[in-house]
């Protein structure tokens, strides 16, 4: 096991480059499973989610190839196996699997979803929507059981705006006889990314990226070449960060209209930004003013950027709140930041950020994928050197963070850890 170090307090700049989104391709892998002959993404980000849905289809009798990014998925002879546990917990979007294996199979039986704890996270509305499509769904024993006879389309009004919810029953429709219709639709960028793969394999879709999808069943979907969305997650971590230590970041590969609530609190707090068709320009400033963050469903402000924007806060004038309406519970970050000497404290959903003060650099752990980010964040921000353990989160979803970073001039490595910090961790 490895832990992160960095020396911080030096200004970074330069280029960095987005890979693909993470939040797409979790959800494009499974979607090949609905295919009946090759199906080959383009553009995939290397992190360790992407290469435990690769096993998951290996598992079920799928070819996978996977060279610099590009995978093509061989799914004509998978089989509707059962995924209890294992490597399903490892992520939470092994639900995509349950849409996917029950819109091809009509059956599927899959363990509970892992994944980041930020609270409560149900999924109840996926199951709405399979069981409106035809399905009969138990839980038994830590898995998700789902028959068919038959699927037929229906109209699913989301009592929740969920992105997952969305996608999986996309993937449970498209194979289904006649017309689904699903309102109150989540619009991120990730579900008009899924849409337009299912669309390149034969799926009839419309209206993907506004709050009411509408889809006509086929009898069957065939291969294609699908280039994956860039991660806008990714390339907002990159915007705050060098909006924390930049003097002057180039952000490529990157969707700017994607970004367009990052850019504004970001120009609100002092930030010089500029963009063009792929890439986005975070000047350096010297006095950053507080702003507060509101977390909502696109296009507002991302809760996966809530953390990360937190770290950044450190260094303005004033109180900023930062409020996360989608998870009640995303701030486990905020006691790794309180070690490294922030002011924060938490109310209820809400985190009071006050500042400026200078950071110090300090041994933290990243108990979530974007808890980790806040922390890379903040060690280049700090004083001296951090040590930042639970890479496996970080690993989940960041590509070559240490190379990238290294790109813009920062001091960052990584090392093995020894006997007795790996006993510690465990107490
Ligand atoms: N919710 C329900 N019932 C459901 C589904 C969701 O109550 O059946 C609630 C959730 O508890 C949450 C809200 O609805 O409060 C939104 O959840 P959503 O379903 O949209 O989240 P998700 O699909 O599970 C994706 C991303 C998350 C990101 C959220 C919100 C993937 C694999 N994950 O999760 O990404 O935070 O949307 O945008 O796409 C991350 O990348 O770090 C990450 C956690």
């Amino acid at each position: 096991m490895e832990k992160l170090k960095i020396a911080g307090g030096y200004p970074l700049e330069g280029t960095i480059k987005v890979s693909g989104a993470k939040n797409s391709a979790v959800a494009l892998i499974p979607a090949t499973i609905l295919a009946d002959s090759p199906v080959t993404i383009e553009g995939l980000p290397d992190i360790s989610d992407v290469r435990t849905l690769q096993d998951l289809l290996e598992e079920i009798g799928g070819t996978v190839q996977l060279e610099d990014g590009d995978m093509t998925v061989d799914p004509s002879q998978m089989v509707s196996m059962p995924l209890p546990s294992g490597k399903v917990k490892k992520l939470r979007a092994s639900y995509y699997l349950m849409g996917a294996m029950l819109g091809r199979f009509k059956k599927a039986a899959i363990g509970l979803p892992g994944g980041c704890h930020l609270g409560p996270r149900p999924i109840d509305q996926h199951i709405k929507g399979f069981e409106a499509l035809g399905a009969e769904v138990t839980n038994e024993q830590g898995a998700i059981y789902l028959r068919a006879d038959e699927l037929k389309g229906a109209r699913i009004y989301l009592d929740v705006v969920s992105v997952g919810a969305t996608i999986n029953i996309m993937l449970a429709a498209v194979r289904a006889k006649g017309r689904t219709i699903i309102e109150n639709a989540a619009k991120e960028p990730e579900i008009i990314d899924v849409a337009t793969l299912l669309s390149n394999m034969g799926a009839r879709i419309k209206g993907a990226g506004t709050d009411v999808i509408r889809i006509d069943g086929v009898d069957e979907l065939h291969g294609c070449r699908h280039t994956i969305i860039p991660d806008r997650i990714e390339a907002g971590t990159f915007m705050i960060l060098a909006a924390a230590v930049g003097k002057g970041v180039l952000v490529d590969n990157v969707i700017p209209l994607h970004m367009e609530s990052v850019i504004a609190k970001l120009r609100e707090m002092g930030v010089p930004v500029e963009t063009n068709d792929d890439q986005i320009f975070i000047g350096g400033a010297d006095k950053l003013k507080a702003v507060d963050i509101k977390t909502l469903v696109y296009p507002g402000f991302p809760t996966d950027l809530q953390q990360p924007f937190t770290a950044l806060l450190n260094r303005a004038e004033g109180s900023a709140v930062v409020t996360d309406t989608i998870y009640s519970a995303r701030f486990k970050h905020i006691d790794e930041l309180r070690r490294m000497n922030a002011t924060i404290k938490v109310e209820g959903r809400s985190a009071i950020v006050n500042g400026p003060v200078q950071l110090q650099g300090a041994k933290v752990k990243a108990s979530d994928l974007r808890a980790g980010a806040a922390l890379v964040i903040a060690g280049l921000m700090a004083e001296g050197v951090t040590e930042v353990t639970g890479l496996e989160h970080i690993d989940r979803g960041y590509s070559d963070l240490v190379k990238k970073l290294e790109g813009l001039g920062a001091t960052i490595w990584r090392e093995k850890m020894t006997a007795e910090e790996l006993e510690q961790l465990k107490s």
